[in-house]
């Protein structure tokens, strides 16, 4: 296998934990480059579920290195506990199979309590996680950040948080008259966490650099999913981070040319959790059905998600954005519930229609042509993608001659073994 990213090609959740888990175990290094523990990645093991949402996937792997870029926000309260969990599934965690990067950007309390906030009490509701993501990425912006190699110096962490805490305070006192804690308390607590944290921290640049150089398998691990990039995704409705392709140079530090290929993660029908555009969405029993039997619920948050049928407008974008090489068609075995089948070829939009979904279009204003299709009821069990009904194959092609990529990969269930490589 190539160097690989794996990319969610929707709004997230797209089931890109179990399939990262499953590629992992052939690659040397997994990285994770943007977003923070806002994602939920959940791996299934032996009936036994573990959820991840800082710790690359590789962790499940012994020889594999995980590694936590400069490109993440990183909350070490959140890590402690994280870690905690992989230990008590039984898995050794060391500075060899995880590395994290000295740069990566700290989630501090006031960050979080902003998050809050704003969520609680602000003019524009996002539907953010509430684990402050967004106001650490400000910060990032802002030069006001607190990285994580400042947590090692008490003196030192005080002054970066004063900087950190700044104009926060006023909306403390004055906007939303919140509690929140003095920068003593808050180094104090930091610096604690930062002594957990030091055996992992290291220079991650030069490690990929090196692993690059030596031919590596690097997997690199993408959270959310493109329709939630800050720059390509339906702002303002969107994560703080740069979900798509072009996160992965920035957020893990690797040159253009070591990613060969891109393996996009896309439900076989379409979720939204949180606010924000969905043309796609059903406000039916089959809507209903899907989010009951798919258990659409956030992995994170326990929000319910919105469901809809594909959008292949939406897809094609997708596959533009982020130079999608192929496809990883996920929870087929939830389609297989619903008696109806439909997908979307296009949008009727201002008198015309558009068959991409280019960000220039108001989302809100773009109305789905449907193609309806026989609905498929494949049992999985046992089967080879030479077994897959007419009606399912006939879904695939749909989606593989209106994007122009394969569709490579099939999920039919949350277990590891519940997936199809089609030749
Ligand atoms: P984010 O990074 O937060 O966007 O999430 P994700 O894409 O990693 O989603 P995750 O891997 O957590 O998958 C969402 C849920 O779908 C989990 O409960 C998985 O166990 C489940 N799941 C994944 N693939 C399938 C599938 O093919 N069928 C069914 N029924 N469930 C699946």
């Amino acid at each position: 296998m190539k160097t690989l990213a794996i990319i969610g090609a929707q709004w997230g959740d797209e089931g890109k934990g179990k399939i990262t888990d499953l590629l992992s175990e052939k690659c040397d290094v997994v990285v994770r480059y943007q977003g923070g523990n806002n994602a939920g990645h959940t791996i299934i093991v032996d009936g036994k579920k573990i959820v991840l949402h800082l710790i690359p996937s590789g962790i499940l792997h012994p020889h594999c290195a995980s590694v936590i870029g400069h490109g993440v926000v990183f909350e070490p309260e959140a890590f402690q506990k994280e870690l905690q969990n992989v230990a008590d599934a039984g898995i050794k965690v060391t500075s060899e199979n995880l590395k994290i990067s000295e740069n990566a950007t700290i989630i501090t309390s006031y960050n979080k309590l902003l998050d809050a906030a704003r969520e609680s009490q602000g003019s524009v509701k996002i539907g953010t996680t509430g684990k402050g993501i967004g106001p650490a990425y400000e910060d990032k912006v802002g030069r006001r950040a607190v990285k994580l190699k400042d947590l090692f110096d008490l003196e030192n962490l005080k002054k970066k948080l004063a900087r950190n805490l700044g104009e926060k305070e006023i909306l403390f006192k004055h906007r939303y008259n919140i509690d929140f804690p003095s920068i003593e308390e808050e180094a104090a607590r930091l610096f604690e966490l930062g002594k957990k944290v030091q055996p992992f921290v290291c220079d991650t640049f030069s490690f990929l650099d090196k692993a690059v150089q030596a031919n590596k398998k690097i997997l690199f691990e993408g959270a959310q999913g493109i329709l939630l990039d800050v720059d390509y995704g339906t702002y303002p409705f969107v994560t703080s981070s740069s979900t798509s392709l072009g996160g992965i140079y920035t957020g893990a530090g690797i040159p253009e040319s070591s990613v060969q290929e891109v393996l996009a993660i896309t439900k076989a029908y379409t979720t939204r959790v949180g606010e924000g555009p969905f043309p796609t969405e059903l406000f039916d029993e089959v809507g209903e059905k899907i989010q009951t039997i798919g258990k659409e619920f956030g992995a994170t948050t326990g929000r319910k998600r919105r469901c809809g049928w594909l959008d292949l407008p939406l897809l094609k974008y997708s596959v533009k954005a982020s130079n999608l090489t192929s496809i990883a068609l996920t929870k087929l075995d939830i389609l297989c519930f619903v008696d109806e089948l439909k997908v979307c070829v296009a949008y009727e939009y201002e008198g015309k229609q558009i068959d991409c979904a280019y960000p220039g279009i108001d989302l809100y204003k773009a109305k789905p042509v449907y193609k309806t299709l026989k609905p498929f009821k494949d049992d999985f069990t046992n089967k080879t993608d030479k077994d897959l009904s007419p009606e399912l194959n006939a879904y695939i092609k749909e989606i593989e001659t209106f994007l122009g990529i394969p569709v490579g990969i099939l999920a039919f269930g949350p277990e590891r073994k519940e997936i199809l490589f089609r030749k």
